[in-house]
C-alpha cells in the first residue's frame, strides 16, 4: 500500500509517500526554522502563509523523487491535528484537494499518533508489544504503554510545559537560538552538566507525570543569582539539560520497574533528537530492553514520512473506519480519539 502523506502541523511543510509503513519512497521537509530564528519563535500567521508558499514544490518534489505515478498510489493521509490551525488547513485542504481530483481515499491522521509510528520507518524487523513510548516534543510530553499501534494507556503526561517547551524557554533566557533543544545541546557540549543542580521535579509523588515549569524557574533564578558576573551559559545549559533528560529517564525507570513485561522503549519526538537523552535512555534498558528511537534524526522532529506510516498501521488495525474524513482540529486529545 501506497500513502502519500502530508503534514504541515507547524512551521514544517512535508511530504512523503511511503510503502506499507515502514519504507519510505520519498520524504520532502521544508522548515522555517530560518524565518523563525531571527524572531525567536513561530508566528502563526506567517508560518500558515509559507505553508501555502511551500506546498506544492514540496509535493510536486516528494513525488518526483519517489519516481511513482498518481494510479500507484492507493490513499491520502494527513495531519488533522493537533498544531496551529492556519497551518493544518494548509495541509487537509491540500489533501482533500488531492483526494477529489484524484479519487482516492483519505485518512486524518493525529499528529501524535504520528511520532508514535516514526520507530518503523525504514527498518527490517518488527517492534514487539507491548511497549513503552516516550513522546517528547515541543507540544506534548506523553508516555505510553502500548499493546498494538493503536491501542494502549497514557500512562504519564506533562502537567505543565512540554519537555521541547522547556528546552525552548530556556535557550532564550540563556539567549541561544530557536529551536531551543539543538542550540542548548550545542552549547551543553563545552560545559559541566554538575556545574548547576536543579531540583527533580515532582520527587515526592508516586506519579508517572512530568513537570517542566519549576526547571525554567530554577534556571531563571540561577541566571539572577549570578548577579554581575559573566553568564556560563555552557555550564548552565549543560546542567539544564541534564535535569530534563534526569526527570525524563526517572519516569521511565518506574515505568519499566512497573510493567516488567515491556520489551522495547521506543523515544519519540523532537525531544528524541537529544544525544544525552538517548545515551541515559540506553543506560537505562537492560540487555532484554530494546530501545529504539527514529532511524534518522529528520524523523524525529515533525515530517511527512511519520504521517504515512501511522496511516498504514491505522487502516491495518481499524479497516476501512481509518478512512472517514474527520475535521481538521487545532486541540485533540490521542487518548480521546484513537488509544483507548
Ligand atoms: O516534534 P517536533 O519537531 O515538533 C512538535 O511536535 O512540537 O519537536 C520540536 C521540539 C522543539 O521544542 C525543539 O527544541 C525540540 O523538539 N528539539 C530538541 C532537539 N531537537 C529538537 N530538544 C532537545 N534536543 C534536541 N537535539
Ligand atoms: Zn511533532
Amino acid at each position: 500500500m501506497n500513502i502519500l502523506a502530508i503534514e504541515t502541523s507547524c512551521d514544517e511543510t512535508s511530504v512523503a509517500i511511503v510503502r506499507s509503513g515502514t519504507e519510505v519512497l520519498s520524504c520532502i521537509i521544508s522548515s522555517q526554522i530560518a524565518t523563525f530564528q531571527e524572531k525567536g519563535g513561530v508566528i502563526p500567521e506567517e508560518a500558515a502563509r509559507n505553508q501555502v508558499e511551500y506546498m506544492l514544490p514540496v509535493l510536486h518534489g516528494a513525488l518526483e523523487q519517489s519516481k511513482i505515478q498518481w494510479n500507484d498510489i492507493d490513499a491520502i493521509a494527513v495531519t488533522r491535528g493537533p498544531g496551529l490551525f492556519g497551518s493544518l488547513l494548509v495541509g487537509t485542504t491540500t489533501a482533500r484537494a488531492l483526494a477529489s481530483l484524484h479519487r482516492k481515499p483519505l485518512i486524518g491522521v493525529h499528529h501524535t499518533f504520528g511520532h508514535l509510528s516514526s520507530p518503523w520507518l525504514g527498518i527490517a524487523d518488527t517492534p514487539c508489544f507491548p511497549l513503552l513510548t516516550l513522546s517528547a516534543s515541543g507540544g506534548h510530553t506523553d508516555m505510553w504503554l502500548r499493546t498494538s499501534h493503536t491501542k494502549g494507556t497514557l500512562i504519564g503526561r506533562t502537567r505543565d510545559d512540554a519537555a521541547g517547551e522547556a528546552f525552548d524557554k530556556g535557550a532564550s533566557m540563556l539567549g541561544l537560538p530557536y529551536p531551543g533543544g539543538p542550540s542548548i545541546a550545542k552549547a551543553a557540549l563545552e560545559g559541566n552538566e554538575k556545574a548547576f543542580s536543579f531540583p527533580l521535579p515532582l520527587k515526592e509523588e508516586d506519579s508517572l507525570d512530568y513537570s517542566f515549569s519549576g526547571l525554567k524557574t530554577s534556571l531563571k533564578y540561577a541566571i539572577r543569582n549570578l548577579q554581575d558576573q559573566e553568564i556560563p551559559t555552557a555550564d548552565l545549559a549543560a546542567s539544564f539539560q541534564y535535569a530534563i533528560c534526569h526527570h525524563l529517564v526517572e519516569r521511565l525507570k518506574k515505568a519499566l520497574q512497573r510493567h516488567p513485561e515491556v520489551r522495547e522503549v521506543h523515544l519519540v519526538g523532537g525531544v528524541s533528537a537529544n544525544i544525552v537523552l538517548r545515551k541515559m535512555v540506553g543506560e537505562l534498558c537492560s540487555k532484554e530492553i530494546i530501545l529504539r528511537v527514529p532511524t534518522t534524526m529528520l524523523y524525529c522532529t515533525d515530517n511527512a514520512a511519520m504521517i504515512g506510516a501511522a496511516a498504514y498501521f491505522l487502516h491495518q488495525e481499524q479497516g476501512d473506519d481509518a478512512f472517514i474524513a474527520r475535521e481538521t482540529c487545532a486541540s485533540i486529545s490521542l487518548e480521546e480519539t484513537l488509544l483507548q
